[in-house]
């Protein structure tokens, strides 16, 4: 009679598969509370714009009127466009104290929250100017942008980004706004600055030249792989999905049989 051959340990694979759930669990469990959330989403929107309103009448209506329309203290609101409050809000521009104040970058006295819900607000009044630009890092040229943002915008800002004085206004230094900021600013026109639309930067040449905005003001990027500044949770998602992918062939390989 044959000795029997001793059972084979089991394999590494069935091992790791434990881990491997548990590891994944988070992943799947994500959507569990997705109604509850965008429940609570609808609540919080309708107190952002009684928030808005409220806000809007305390820090604004003096100047711009209840319904935007302006007075002989600040322009009209109605129609300048989502891209137009959204930079002043966000870049804390507005408000001011005096109609005459300087207007400068500051920082914002509301979250983003109010910010977002005042854009709405304000774009009630009436819409039609531009609209907030959309943008996809991960699609950008940074060697058009470098072109585009040599051609257009350089003279003004300098070739470095550490801004300029004009004739009549300093151009700001482009490294403290953000890329939805230097989007809204590029369709807006500011100030001095031209409004390039459409027909003077088509939406891939903002694209371009807003992602070489952004690799001026990080110097410290240069030379390194940023994940386009897409935050630590995707960050930490990118390194999980490869750390997964890695444990998944160790377990394949360690579970081949020989
Ligand atoms: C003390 C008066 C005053 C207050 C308060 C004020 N603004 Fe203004 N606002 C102005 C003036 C004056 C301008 C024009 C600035 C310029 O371009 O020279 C302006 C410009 C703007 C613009 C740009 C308009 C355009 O034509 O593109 C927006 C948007 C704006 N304000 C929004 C707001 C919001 C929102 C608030 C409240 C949070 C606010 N402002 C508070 C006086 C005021
Ligand atoms: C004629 C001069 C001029 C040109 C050309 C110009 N800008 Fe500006 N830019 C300005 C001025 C002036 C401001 C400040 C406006 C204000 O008061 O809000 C500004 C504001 C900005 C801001 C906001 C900075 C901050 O502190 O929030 C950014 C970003 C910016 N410009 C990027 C660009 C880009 C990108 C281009 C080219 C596509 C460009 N600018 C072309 C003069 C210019």
């Amino acid at each position: 009679m044959p000795p029997s051959r001793p059972s084979r340990p089991p394999p590494a694979a069935l091992l790791l598969a434990p881990i491997l759930v548990v590891l994944a669990t988070p992943l799947l469990g994500g959507h569990r509370s997705a109604g509850a959330q965008s429940e609570a989403q609808s609540g919080a929107e309708a107190e952002g714009q009684d928030e808005a309103e409220q806000t809007y009448l305390a820090d604004c209506a003096s100047c711009h009127g209840a319904e935007g329309g302006g007075t002989n203290r600040g322009p009209t609101l109605v129609g300048v466009g989502k891209a137009s409050t959204y930079y002043y809000l966000s870049t804390g521009r507005m408000p001011i104290d005096e109609p005459n104040a300087d207007i400068k970058r500051a920082d914002p006295p509301y979250s983003p929250e109010l910010v977002e819900a005042l854009v709405d607000y304000v774009d009630g009044f009436g819409g039609g100017g531009p609209d907030l630009p959309h943008l996809s890092p991960e699609e950008a040229g940074l060697g058009k942008g470098g072109r585009v943002y040599r051609a257009q915008c350089a003279s003004c800002h300098t070739t470095a980004g550490g801004g300029g004085a004009l004739l009549r206004q300093e151009a700001p230094p482009v490294y403290h706004a953000t890329p939805a900021e230097a989007a809204a600013a590029i369709r807006v026109g500011p100030g001095t600055m031209p409004a390039f639309g459409e027909a003077a930067l088509t939406d891939e040449e903002l694209n371009d030249v807003v992602a070489y905005v952004e690799y001026l003001s990080s110097p410290q990027d240069r030379g390194g792989q940023p994940l386009w500044h897409l935050g630590p949770l995707i960050e930490g998602l990118v390194g999980w999905v490869v750390g997964l992918g890695l444990l998944v062939l160790l377990a394949l390989w360690i579970g081949k049989p020989t």
